[in-house]
């Protein structure tokens, strides 16, 4: 039994599997044919921080594949008020098929993975949003970019940063990241990243400057500099991140025909303007869409690892 956790868990062969399988499930969807891989299991979806994206395309994907989604929001489980992840995860490991959690620590997730009796999925945890980038990772390949691209990420250096570099690092790509000084990646996940780099090819560079690292990329990408649990520090964050949004100045420095990828939600004014995100408005909104696709592939990948 596998669970997903993190990208870092998987080979490249592996990712293009569950991509590949993504792929096929979307092509089925839109033709309209059935595909009710998971009939009768259940998933189910807990949720210590908010989401639109996440809790709809895990609960349309299950539906579509023949499952049911039940939305635990630890507002409303004993989980809010104390009782222990291990014993969440011993008592609805017992009773669903599958489990996707949006939770703080990665540690906290990784501890009800090592109690659970199903896999365990990562909907995002303050380190990392791994299914986030195989929806990417599609978008990315739908647009033709995926023939050793050159990626810029720039702002804070947070769980989709940590993301792409795992993603880089295992595809042999190039990842150029700009952030304010004392905003940069987590140092453990750049030694280890840069360690698989160091094996595979990939490049992956640190700037604090957005200029320099977005110069003739071919995929420019941003993300909120306030991260759910960071909205005391807004006022700071705001100030600190003073010249790097990406905006059509900036956004010049790149290649002519760059695309432009945000995991939303967005906010205007701040890491991102109203002009870019609305000429990239397609391809963004084609990534959340992929949300449902890639998180089907993953879904029916795990239940077939364990039949
Ligand atoms: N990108 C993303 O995970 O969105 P939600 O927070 O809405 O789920
Ligand atoms: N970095 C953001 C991503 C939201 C999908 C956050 O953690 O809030």
């Amino acid at each position: 039994m596998r669970h997903f956790l993190t990208l870092k868990d998987f080979s490249k062969a592996e990712i293009m599997e569950m991509i590949d399988l993504a792929f096929e499930l979307k092509r089925d969807q839109k033709a309209g044919k059935i595909r009710h891989e998971l009939a009768n299991q259940t998933l189910a979806m807990i949720f210590e921080k908010s989401s639109t994206r996440t809790r709809v395309s895990f609960e349309v994907g299950m539906y579509q594949l023949g499952g049911h989604a039940l939305f635990l929001s630890s507002k409303d489980i004993q989980l809010g008020r104390g009782e222990p992840m291990k014993d969440t995860a011993r008592v609805v490991s017992r009773m669903v098929d599958m489990v996707m959690i949006r939770t703080f620590s990665q540690e906290g997730l990784e501890e009800f993975a090592k109690y659970s009796k199903v896999p365990v999925i990562n909907g995002l945890t303050d380190l990392y949003h791994p299914v986030q980038l195989m929806a990417d990772l599609m978008t990315l390949i739908e647009h033709g970019k995926d023939q050793n691209p050159t990626i810029a990420y720039i702002g804070d250096g947070n769980n989709m940063t940590h993301s792409w570099m795992w993603l880089v690092a295992k595809m042999g790509w190039t990842l150029n990241i700009a952030s304010p000084v004392g905003y940069e990646a987590d140092d453990v996940v750049q030694r280890e990243t840069l360690s698989l780099a160091a094996q595979t090819g990939a490049k992956i560079t640190f700037f604090h400057n957005p200029k320099e690292a977005i110069r003739d990329v071919d995929v420019v990408t941003t993300d909120t500099w306030i991260s759910m649990g960071q909205e005391e520090e807004k006022a700071k964050r705001v100030e600190d991140f003073a010249g790097f949004i990406v905006d059509e100045e900036l956004m010049r420095l790149a290649k002519e025909d760059a695309i432009f990828l945000h995991c939303l939600p967005a906010y205007r004014g701040y890491e991102v303007s109203e002009a870019v995100f609305e000429k990239h408005a397609d391809t963004i909104f084609e990534e959340a869409e992929n949300r449902l696709h890639a998180q089907k592939g993953i879904m029916v990948y795990l239940d077939r690892q364990r039949s």
